[in-house]
Formats: C-alpha cells, sequence, structure tokens
C-alpha cells in the first residue's frame, strides 16, 4: 500500500493481534503499537494489576483513553485489548480513523493461544472456554460492526496471516476508492 493508513485489530484474546500486528507492521514497514503493553509501560504496572486495583471499570476508562491518544497518528498498525469495542465512542473513533480487521478466530484456537496465561484477569477461572464463549456472544456482533475488513486467523504461520491482511486491505481499498 502506498501511504500506511492506521490500521486498526480487533478481535478476541488469542486471535493473535499482537503477533501478527506485530509482523503485519514489519510487512508494511511501520510502526507497530499495542495498547495494552502501552498501557502497562506507562503506568508501570501488568494489566492484572490495574484491574485488581482499580477493577475492570477503571482498566476501561484506561483503555479507551489509550486508544483515543494512540489511534490519532495514521501510518501505524494498531493491535488493541479484546474488549475495547465494548465502548461506543472507541467504535466509532477506531472506524472513522482507521481501516479496522477484525481477526476472527475459533474458540478452540483461542483456548489453544491463552492456555497457562497468566496475564488475562478474565480468564482466571476454572472454566475459561465456557467464558470465552460468554464473552464471544457478547462481542461478536460488535466486532463485526465495528471491521471494515474480516480475516481469519485460525490457519496458517504469522508471515502467512499478515500477507493474508494486506490482500485484504488491498482489496477493501480498491473498492473503498471506486466507490
Ligand atoms: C481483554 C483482553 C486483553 C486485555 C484485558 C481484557 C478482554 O487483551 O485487554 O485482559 O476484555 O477481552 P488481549 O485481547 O490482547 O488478550
Amino acid at each position: 500500500m502506498d501511504h500506511p493508513p492506521l490500521i486498526v485489530l480487533i478481535g478476541p484474546m488469542g486471535a493473535g493481534k499482537s503477533s501478527i500486528g506485530r509482523q503485519l507492521a514489519r510487512q508494511l514497514g511501520c510502526d507497530f503499537v499495542d495498547s495494552d503493553r502501552e498501557l502497562e509501560h506507562r503506568t508501570g504496572v501488568d494489566i492484572p494489576v490495574i484491574f485488581e486495583i482499580e477493577g475492570e471499570d477503571g482498566f476501561r476508562r484506561r483503555e479507551k483513553a489509550m486508544i483515543e491518544e494512540l489511534s490519532e497518528s495514521g501510518g501505524r498498525v494498531l493491535a488493541t485489548g479484546g474488549g475495547a469495542i465494548l465502548d461506543p465512542d472507541t467504535r466509532r473513533i477506531l472506524r472513522h480513523r482507521g481501516v479496522v480487521v477484525y481477526l476472527q478466530t475459533s474458540i478452540e484456537e483461542q483456548l489453544r493461544r491463552t492456555r497457562r496465561d497468566r496475564n488475562r484477569p478474565l480468564l482466571q477461572t476454572g472454566d475459561p472456554e465456557t467464558r470465552l464463549r460468554q464473552l464471544m456472544a457478547e462481542r461478536e456482533h460488535l466486532y463485526r460492526e465495528t471491521a471494515h475488513v474480516v480475516v481469519d486467523t485460525g490457519a496458517g504461520g504469522v508471515p502467512q496471516l499478515a500477507k493474508e491482511i494486506i490482500q485484504a486491505l488491498e482489496a477493501w481499498k480498491a473498492e473503498h476508492d471506486g466507490s
């Protein structure tokens, strides 16, 4: 793509937003930023500590402000947390400022990728599968309504998936420019 716009990755935990996003930015020759990692960097604590001290509501407020700030500049790939799209202002801002890619994946794949993870407070339960299914039932329509492009990350390695995203973005752009 000539002048990479702001590319936003949305999708559930374990969709591959960070690993694919980093690779995508490398292939496009632009910056990569991850809103959760940036939040941890700024606050000096990790996500579970924010949840512990300020609750999920406190985390969501910080997440919203972080994404609002990070989406101000174009020419970068921005990975968001799985619940970022719960906020209507965030959904509007992301769609307006960027090209939003929903990384779709199966519950089985999410479980495989988040197994043994201790950095995701919402999955610290005896039954992460049920939790992931609940979250998907609540959020899937929001991922779809926020996205310009949907890419399935179930099969293929990270470099290949990044290539598929670039192709999907080019197809979207061609269609969009023609309209
Ligand atoms: C969350 C997803 C996490 C992180 C936080 C809450 C969610 O990000 O923002 O633990 O609500 O789905 P990842 O999607 O990068 O794991």
